[in-house]
């Protein structure tokens, strides 16, 4: 059956207390709108999930952009009901559509599943997920009739004493009959207390009118926390680390004491990759099978290929490491830095928008920016790429199995040749030819016995 899905994105959140709304903010290593958009994705393709925005729609929106879901913008934020009616005429109105609130991250594409499977499999107006709280504040409260369909949810707001005790509550997730829902949405009146429309009034509506309404319950109450407080985004955050750390382990990843660990939920690590204390694995890294990533490593959109090791406290963004390579500890690469198979890049080393070539080596102390560095080339400590002139950024080459002495500046742009040598010292400006040595530093003087001499004076 024709299945849409409607996420409730438009609220700002203001138990949150931030500028930035509630839906942006992250968990896992994605926005929580994000996760609840891949979850939907059990359900519906992209063309069939639409997003209610409101606060900052246009940063929703862009976030959103590239997966191709449909978004419907609620101007004035006057409830979960009124945010689902603002779809009337942007959404299909064939089959099953079900809702699902944008703070709600821990959703798994099963427990969606089933849902659907259960309203499909029935006669029931709408399907509406429940679990069991020992704690329930916050959430709406199921009420029942003996058959234990649902009559109507009731807002913590407005419950009665005895209500208050029910601790069956909503979640927020729906699965309805389409034809159902639009028939009678438009029968929501605003709620005496608040003023706004809530879209679980539709439980008691529907009911009503002689159309069962369905409890699916949920044992694992974790995975409809709904996300109000930052509290509860620190929760979601640690559970949704440890799912990947389950995952990763499980497809023959080792996790040194994963509860220090942290890995983002698009990150991918090959078999028998060791991932040692305190690392952080972010945005789309992708590391190789029998890598070690050393404690304390930061890798940020890293793509690492097989074998590759980085050593602790070493920092990686956006930039490549190729077969066997060695990176750390303490170095930086960023921007594009691509290292070479078998090269080494050691202590405090830092690439920019630099190739390293295979088996290329930069062991200590070091700025290589804007550079090509040939295959088998030798780095010295202390040498420096002057890629910047106060105004524009200019390239080094440095041919294959060259050898810069260390201490040696290298104003760009400038070439060095293959298998040329560059004393140690040198300031270096001009082109060196292939197989060439270069001195670029003032000649050594030696005054014998000047401190003698100076004595005598005084
Ligand atoms: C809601 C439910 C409650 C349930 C709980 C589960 C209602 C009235 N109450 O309460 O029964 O137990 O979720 O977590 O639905 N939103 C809009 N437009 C609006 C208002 C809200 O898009 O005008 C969005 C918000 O951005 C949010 C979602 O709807 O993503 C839920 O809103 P929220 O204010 O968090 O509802 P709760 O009070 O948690
Ligand atoms: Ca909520």
């Amino acid at each position: 059956m024709n299945h849409t899905v409607v996420i409730l994105a438009a609220g700002l959140g203001t138990r949150m207390r931030s500028k930035r709304a509630k839906v942006l903010h992250r968990a896992g290593g994605l926005a929580l709108v994000e996760q609840v958009v891949e979850a939907a994705r059990a359900l519906a393709p992209y063309g069939r999930i639409f997003v209610v925005t409101g606060h900052q729609a246009e940063l929703v929106e862009t976030l959103l952009q590239p997966r191709g879901v449909g978004f419907v913008r609620q101007q004035e934020q006057k409830g979960t009901g009124h945010a689902l009616a603002s779809c009337r005429d942007a959404v299909p109105h064939d089959g099953l559509l079900t809702v699902l609130y944008g703070d709600t991250p821990l959703l798994t594409a099963a427990t969606l599943e089933r849902l659907r499977d259960m309203q499909t499999g029935s006669n029931a107006a709408a399907t509406l997920i429940t679990t069991t709280l020992e704690d329930p504040t916050g959430y709406g409260r199921i009420l029942q009739n003996k058959s234990g369909d649902v009559t109507a949810i009731v807002e913590e707001k407005a419950c009665t004493p005895e209500q208050r005790n029910i601790k069956l509550i909503n979640s927020g997730i729906y699965c309805f009959e389409s034809e159902l829902l639009w028939k009678h949405i438009g029968e929501i009146e605003p709620n005496p207390a608040s003023g706004e429309i809530y879209l679980t009034d539709m439980a008691e509506i529907l009911a009503r009118h002689g159309h069962p309404v369905r409890p699916m319950h949920v044992d694992d109450a974790t995975e409809l926390l709904g996300i109000n407080t930052r509290v509860e985004l620190a929760a979601a955050d640690r559970i949704l680390r440890h799912r990947k750390n389950e995952e990763l382990m499980l497809a023959g990843v080792t996790i040194e004491r994963p509860e220090t660990v942290t890995i983002d939920m698009h990150v991918q690590a090959g078999t028998d990759t060791i991932i040692e204390p305190f690392a952080r694995l972010l945005g789309a890294t992708s590391i190789g099978e029998d890598c070690r990533i050393g404690a304390g490593a930061i890798l940020e959109n890293a793509i690492l290929a097989d074998g590759v090791t980085v050593a602790p406290y070493t920092l990686i963004n956006d930039s490549r490491v190729d077969t066997a390579a060695q990176v750390g500890p303490f170095a930086r690469l960023r921007m594009d830095a691509h290292v070479g198979r078998d090269a080494r890049v050691g202590n405090f080393v830092e690439l920019k928008k630099t190739h390293l070539g295979d088996g290329a080596k930069s062991q200590h102390l070091a700025y290589l920016g804007d550079s090509e560095i040939g295959e088998r080339a030798n780095i010295g400590a202390g040498t420096i790429t002057c890629n910047y002139d106060g105004q524009k950024k200019h390239r080094t080459t440095i041919g294959a199995g060259a050898f810069v002495g260390s201490n040696s500046t290298l104003v760009a742009p400038v070439e060095i040749g293959e298998n040329s040598y560059i004393a140690a010292g040198s300031v270096i400006t001009h082109a060196v030819p292939d197989e060439a040595l270069a001195l670029g530093r003032a000649r050594q003087v030696v005054k014998s016995e000047w401190v003698k001499q100076r004595l005598k004076k005084s």
